[in-house]
């Protein structure tokens, strides 16, 4: 039995060396390893040896066996490591293809405007300031001369998140916020984000404004009116006409808001000037005596004026865009326009 168990084994190690592929491989495993292989069976036989050459038929016939494994387990090794290289031998870089192009992105148009307002104030010795979007009541409304009670609040729809703490509804609490931190000459202008419960075809519930604040000695209306002519002549055009209109805000006395030509029509009347020939873009007016006593700037010795622009709206006039929403949608095909 010892030796047509030699033999048994050359001849497996000969038909491994004699293999080529997988299937091969696989094929000799089952004849001899399978449940109904050619070693198998001998194992199964030795139940019937005599129990002195048991334990020695037994080694050997186990030894062959993973002798026939590893030798199978091997080869198959092999050829999956072969398989792998020819298949990169295979691939090749076709260099004549087009290549991808790198998708850039846009300045979002609202970024762009807003940058070419702050630049246009710079260039007139405006600094930036930055205030929260989260803000207290007190400098939202408060200390901007519009009390608790007070029907002005009524101008401005507000997102609460309790009762001293708003989303702003508009820019202006940072003149407060700058004003309680340095003494005059203050001149500077912040953009940022606000917020309010509006949404129609000209109003998001989150849109953006650039307030801007000049306080000093002898500071006049004729100042408010040349910095702000200065400006949208430089947003729009030397040949733009444009009108201050008496107006109403707590924290400003007098106020005016300012309209341009309306930029579609050219003052005929038409629907995005609902026929009046004129375009709001910006509320203004002289810092009211009342906010310079909050914070402790003596209205006797300082003047000041304020402003305050609705980006989208200036950016909608400028590009001609019919309506808000378009900017906040995301669409490519809108924002790769700009
Ligand atoms: C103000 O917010 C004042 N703080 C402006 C001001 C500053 C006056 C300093 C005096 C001194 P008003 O509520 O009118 O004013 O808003 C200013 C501009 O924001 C408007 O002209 C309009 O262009 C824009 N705006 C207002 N609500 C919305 C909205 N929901 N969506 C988009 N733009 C809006
Ligand atoms: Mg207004």
């Amino acid at each position: 039995m010892r030796k047509g168990l030699e033999t048994l084994k050359r001849q497996a190690l000969d038909e491994i060396a004699g293999a080529h592929t997988g299937e091969e491989f696989l094929a000799i495993k089952t004849r001899y390893l399978g449940r109904k292989g050619l070693l198998t069976d001998i194992l199964r036989a030795l139940k019937d040896v005599s129990s002195d050459d048991r334990p020695l038929l037994g080694r050997i016939s186990n030894e062959i066996k993973e002798a026939i494994s590893a030798e199978i387990d091997g080869a198959l090794a092999r050829l999956d490591a072969e398989g792998a290289s020819d298949a990169l031998l295979r691939e090749r870089i076709d260099v004549t293809l087009p290549g991808r192009a790198v998708r850039y992105g846009t300045i979002h148009p609202i970024t762009r405007v807003m940058g070419e307002i702050c630049e246009i104030f710079s260039q007139l010795g405006f600094v930036v300031a930055e205030g929260p979007e989260v803000e207290l009541d007190y400098y939202n409304f408060e200390a901007l001369n519009i009390p608790r009670d007070h029907p002005a609040r009524d101008m401005q729809d507000t997102f609460y998140i309790s009762d001293s703490v708003v989303l702003r509804t508009h820019t202006s609490p940072v003149q407060v916020r700058t004003m309680e931190k340095q003494r005059p000459p203050v001149r500077i202008i912040s953009p940022g984000k606000v917020y309010r419960p509006d949404s129609d075809v000209s109003h998001t519930p989150m849109f953006h404004q650039v307030e801007g604040l000049l306080v000093d000695r002898g500071i006049t209306f004729g100042d408010l009116k040349g910095v702000l002519t200065y400006f949208l002549r430089r947003m729009f055009g030397e040949e733009t006409v444009l009108r201050f209109r008496p107006s109403f805000f707590p924290f400003t006395e007098p106020s005016a808001e300012v309209d341009i030509r309306c930029v579609m029509c050219g003052g005929s009347g038409c629907r995005v000037c609902k026929q009046s020939g004129w375009l709001e873009v910006l509320g203004s007016g002289m810092v009211d005596p009342e906010v310079f006593k909050v914070v402790g700037y003596d209205p006797e010795e300082y003047t000041g004026f304020a402003f305050g622009l609705g980006v989208e709206r200036i950016t909608m006039l400028k590009y001609g865009i019919s309506d808000i929403r378009l900017f906040f949608e995301n669409d490519l095909r809108f924002l790769t326009q700009f």
